[in-house]
């Protein structure tokens, strides 16, 4: 995968914590991405290559420039380092943007975004989308934050309500805020449901969450218990930590064979090793970011065998059904033949 060279054009502090980063190819081609997609930074931090992957904010055919945000995590490796030394006419490496939490077809008549903290940066690419390219999606938005000034595009949200006010409702939850007349309120089962009950009319209905995982399973444990179906839930989830490899009794190699950027390469691949593991091992240098299942960077096509994954919070039923899979959580179970694609954005998107 063809790394792209992004020189940073503007910075622009969101909240105490969080700044905004304009970029540019510096080669001055456009860099093609959808709505809700990410880039995944390689960062060479004190000899080593650190990646992390960071959600686009801007949406095609609506933004001029590109640009993603980071939050500034105490003891983050690397937002730290990003945060407080990234300056403008930097250049970053990154892998061209990627990612699976994007509409390609509005796939309801209704669109809900449940969010909170730095959760929101893909989901403000994504409600620009439907806002300003399909003029028949109603939108709503709830959005937790601690205050008003941690609220990371509040203003830029906001404006679009007042833009769109037939078609966008935004929900801000505070827990602690400033303005006295506000309530304090924690997104819980009781609120969500509360919520969703008042403002969902119609049963053609998406939702899209993005937040801290603890917040994401009480969200999606509401909608469970409010009987939406699995396949109407659509997550991105920031934080992963490698799953432990699942139960199998087979442990003999397989065979892997990978047709990546026009070569092929054969392997040997036994549990417990996943089959990005050996890959890299044998510097065949195939795309992964978050290694634990829940950023997609990694997905190939199985074209024949089978594999078991040990987790998989990105792929949807149909991603499955195609044959898709999470390289960096996944075993063979039989000798296996896998294609990479690039995703091709669609006609007219920048
Ligand atoms: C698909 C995807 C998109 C992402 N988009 C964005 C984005 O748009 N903006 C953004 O800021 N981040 C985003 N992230 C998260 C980002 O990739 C990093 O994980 C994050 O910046 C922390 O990296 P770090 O090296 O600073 O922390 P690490 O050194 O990796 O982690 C340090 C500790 O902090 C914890 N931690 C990590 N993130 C948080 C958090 N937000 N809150 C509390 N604890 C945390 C970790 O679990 C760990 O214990 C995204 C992640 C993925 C997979
Ligand atoms: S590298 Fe993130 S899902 Fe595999």
């Amino acid at each position: 995968m063809e790394h792209l060279q992004l020189r940073i054009k503007d910075i622009r502090q969101e909240t105490t914590i969080s700044k905004s980063y304009f970029i540019e190819e510096v080669n001055g081609r456009n860099i093609q991405y959808k709505a809700g997609q990410f880039l995944t930074l390689l960062v060479d931090l004190h000899g080593k290559e650190v990646r992390r992957s960071y959600s686009i904010s801007s949406t095609p055919g609506v933004d001029d420039t590109i640009f993603f945000t980071i939050k500034r995590i105490e003891n983050g490796e690397l937002s730290r380092y990003l945060f407080d030394e990234l300056k403008a006419g930097d250049i970053i490496t990154s892998l061209p943007p990627t990612g699976r939490f994007t509409i390609d077809r509005p796939e309801s008549e209704l669109a809900v975004f449940i969010s909170a903290g730095s959760g929101i940066t893909p989901v403000f690419s994504l409600i620009k989308q439907l806002l300003y390219q399909f003029r028949e999606v109603k939108v709503l938005l709830i959005y937790q934050n601690h205050n008003e000034s941690e609220s990371i595009f509040g203003k830029e949200l906001l404006l679009l309500q007042q833009k769109f006010a037939t078609r966008f409702t935004l929900k801000e939850i505070f827990s602690q805020p400033i303005d006295q007349n506000k309530r304090s309120q924690r997104l819980n089962n009781n609120l969500l449901e509360r919520i969703l009950l008042e403002q969902i009319k119609s049963s053609s209905v998406a939702f899209y969450l993005c937040g801290p995982e603890p917040f994401m399973r009480m969200a999606e444990f509401t909608l469970k218990v409010m009987k939406y179906r699995h396949e109407v839930i659509r997550r991105e989830n920031f934080f992963a930590s490698a799953p432990p490899p699942p139960f199998m009794t087979d442990h003999t190699p397989h065979r892997v064979t990978i047709n990546y950027q026009n070569s092929r390469h054969e392997l040997e691949v036994a549990y417990p090793q996943t089959i990005l593991q050996v890959a890299l091992h044998h510097k065949i240098h195939l795309p992964y970011s978050c290694r634990g299942g829940r950023c997609s960077t990694c997905t190939a096509r199985c074209t024949s065998g089978k594999v078991k994954m040990s987790i998989n919070d990105v792929l949807t039923p149909k991603d499955l059904q195609e044959g898709l899979i999470l390289t960096c959580v996944a075993y063979p179970e039989t000798d296996v033949e896998l294609t990479y694609e690039m995703v091709e954005p669609e006609e007219g998107i920048q």
